[in-house]
């Protein structure tokens, strides 16, 4: 289904399912224990050897030598894969580095053995007997060294553009009566999701089958296939049960990679989960940036020149954090700059984590915006509704479909009790605390991406829902049973939907928060489909045949929809496909983040007290759902904003803190008390479904309106993330 100009009246609109906050129909297998993840396919297949992953111990160089003669002879041992047995290996379009090093080593950490065992218990004693040497060689691994080094990569379709330029920004600037220019730190992140990257792998002669945890199904099995050599239609990855992902599990990795050349060497079923100690340094993790902004504005508030510039750092071969992005499309502002520059460092691999290029951009240019609000002595929120804009500020042409950021700032404003904020710093106490409230806005990308879905309905009218889409812990199987529900006239309790097959048709995939509206709306364009066939066999005017309660009917005929199946299933396919759409439009959500922190007068350590965030991002599928996105992706953004810090060892190269001890996220103790409020709003431009990804929208701004909240309390700008006690020295 081609969907490429603005939806019209359509059976979702009818929302007797979606836009209903159902309780996950996945919740009770998760809450049992009986959701099979990766490591637990003992139902399919039973006599799996274990895996343990030995990392190099340095961060680039070679290994000069390998033995593992004492291992092999360890008991349990059955096979040990290495670089050197491991025959011919390619590399995936979506991974940076080799997954498999050796003898040369490219990061602290890559993959260079397998140790493949009975139990894992021998596994891992095996490992240990493993000797290998090292040669290492001098890399660069410190992002403010290496800036001077840093280029402008050649620019790809994720990144857009590296440098934009509209207007005079240096002429502006220079003349504008008030001014900022300020730099702004956010360091390495690692995911940490609850589940370890971890696969189950069988081979059946020539095929093989991965039972993985894996938010992008169609690009793993690519990947695994051009990895590995094989064709394919030779690879089946599985993955329906994901326990957190946050873009550390859209890519092919090493547990994939290994549990599949374990299970070759040892000729049975080998599983493999990342030890989390090595999952820091093996896996990708969100680059640290750099971040210089430079906004004038005249005394009315009005921003007459913005510029961003960012700097980040990856391996050879690799990417930009895009921390610019949202710079292009926030604010108006006739004279405007942007830059992205990279620097090589030999650090682990830097990738996509949790809302990448928005989230570290917003906790930079949020602070920035407060920063300048202070000196027009404006208030922060109006100033931000000074500038708003309903047109593309790099490209006026070029609409918002929607745009309710206005709205979610005043809607915020009153539901916080923003009036009782004083905007003298330092002012406001509560015993021992000092207390501060801040803002931010929250900005998210919402991207159109062709989605596949099949449907099919049995004689007892039964609609199963089958599309290689992941449930990363987001509630994909509820909004697309939802969806299958609506648009077939069914309660919800007739639809199964299995997702996560590379047998099933290709998706959108979980990333970026653009799974719900596209995946669903796969489904969306396969039920128009069935709901065509099924009026046609039961001879109704599709066009004028309105499918409930079980039944297809028009005018005064009624029949039930099972009816139709009743000779064999009927089975529908079809994709979404967008045209040009987003281009013609800017696709964006919108939103607007407030926070409350007390500071401890003496220790300086910061509480979060209370946080609200209003979000615009379409029609909501389900408020349930939604809600938890929001309120896990503000978590995340406390924690960006308070304690999460890859540590970096910069002689040795190597994140320090590589387990959940040392890498702190925030707890249940850390968020006293979150709101979420869903401005009403559909968006005909983004899909039949007028849905569009909120998830990610509720991290981005989040750390920014923290700190805006500590700066209000303390009079303390800190302007390098983590915002620890020690940096209002
Ligand atoms: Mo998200 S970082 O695109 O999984």
């Amino acid at each position: 289904m081609k969907f490429d100009r603005p939806a019209t009246q359509n059976p979702i609109d009818r929302l007797k399912v979606v836009g209903q906050p159902l309780d996950r129909i996945d919740g009770p297998l998760k809450t049992t224990g009986t959701a099979p993840y990766a490591y637990e396919h003992h139902d399919v297949v039973a006599d799996a050897a274990y895996g343990w992953t030995i990392g190099a111990g340095i961060a680039i160089g070679r290994i000069t030598r390998m033995d593992l003669a004492e291992a092999e002879r360890a008991p349990g041992v059955i096979a040990i894969v290495t670089a050197d047995n491991a025959g011919l290996l390619g590399k995936g379009d979506h991974n940076t580095v080799r997954l498999l090093g050796g003898p040369d080593v490219q990061h602290y950490h890559q993959a260079v053995a397998l140790v493949i065992a009975e139990s894992f218990e021998q596994a891992r004693a095996a490992a240990g007997l493993v000797k290998i040497d090292y040669a290492a060689e001098p890399g660069v691994f410190d992002l403010t060294a290496a800036k001077g080094s840093a280029i402008a990569p050649e620019p790809n379709e994720l990144t857009g553009p590296v440098d934009t330029r509209i207007g005079d920004f240096a002429a502006a600037f220079a003349e504008a009566p008030v001014t900022l220019d300020a730099t702004y730190t956010t360091p390495d992140h690692s995911h940490a999701m609850m589940e370890p990257h971890a696969t189950l792998a069988a081979w059946e002669g020539d095929r093989l089958t991965v039972w993985t945890s894996n938010q992008m199904i169609a690009w793993a099995t690519a990947d695994l296939a051009k990895t590995l050599g094989i064709a394919p239609e030779n690879v089946r990855v599985v993955s329906p049960f994901i326990g957190g992902g946050f873009g550390g599990k859209l890519f092919l990795r090493a547990d994939v990679l290994l549990a599949a050349l374990g299970a070759r060497a040892a000729r049975r079923p080998v599983k493999v989960a990342l030890q989390r100690p090595l999952i820091a340094n093996n896996t990708t993790h969100r680059p640290a940036t750099i971040q210089r902004i430079r906004i004038g504005a005249r005394r009315d508030g009005t921003i007459t020149a913005i510029g961003h510039e960012s700097w980040s750092g990856d391996q050879p071969g690799g990417g930009l954090e895009t921390a610019v992005s949202q710079t292009r499309l926030l604010y108006a502002g006739a004279n405007r700059m942007t830059a992205m520059r990279l620097a090589e460092l030999h650090l682990p691999e830097g990738n996509a984590m949790r809302a990448p290029g928005e989230a570290p951009g917003m906790m930079a240019l949020e602070i920035a915006m407060d920063e300048v609000a202070e000196k027009l002595e404006i208030d922060p929120v109006e100033f931000r509704i000074i500038n708003d804009t309903s047109v593309d500020p790099e490209n006026p042409e070029r609409p918002f479909s929607a745009r309710a950021l206005a709205e979610c700032l005043r809607q915020g404003a009153e539901r916080f009790g923003w009036n009782r904020r004083d905007p003298r710093p330092g002012r406001t106490r509560d015993g021992r605390w000092l207390i501060g409230m801040g803002v931010a806005a929250a900005f998210r990308n919402n991207l159109l991406i062709t989605s596949g879905a099949r449907v099919r309905l049995d004689g007892t009218g039964q609609v199963t829902v089958e599309t290689d889409m992941t449930d990363i812990g987001t509630g994909s199987y509820t909004i697309i049973a939802q969806t299958a529900a609506e648009m077939m006239g069914v309660p919800v309790e007739r639809v199964t939907v299995r997702l996560g097959d590379s047998d099933f048709p290709v998706s959108a995939g979980s990333g970026g928060q653009f799974g719900a509206n596209n995946s669903t709306a796969g489904v969306y364009a396969a039920c128009v489909k069935l709901r065509e066939e099924i009026a046609r066999r039961l001879g109704f005017n599709s066009e004028a045949a309105e499918f409930e309660n079980g039944e297809v009917r028009s005018g005064n005929r009624a029949m039930p929809i099972a009816a139709a199946a009743a000779e064999g299933d009927i089975v529908a396919e079809d994709k979404i496909e967008y045209g040009d759409l987003s281009e013609r439009y800017q696709q964006s959500t919108f939103g607007g983040h407030f926070v409350e922190v007390g500071v401890d007068i003496a220790t300086g350590e910061a509480r979060i007290r209370r946080m609200l965030a209003v979000c615009a991002a379409g029609r909501i599928l389900n408020p349930k759902s939604a809600r938890s996105q929001v309120i896990g992706a503000m978590t995340m953004g406390a924690g960006a904003a308070l304690m999460e810090e890859l540590a970096v060892d910069t002689r040795r190269g190597f994140f320090v803190n590589h387990d959940l001890a040392g890498y702190e996220v925030p707890v249940h103790a850390d968020i006293p008390h979150q709101d979420v409020i869903f401005v009403d709003e559909t968006d005909p431009m983004s899909s039949p479904m007028k849905a569009k990804g909120v998830g990610e929208l509720g991290i981005c701004g989040v750390a920014a309106a923290v700190a805006n909240a500590v700066y209000n309390a303390t009079g303390v700008r800190v302007r390098d993330y983590p915002i620890t006690l020690d940096k209002y020295l």
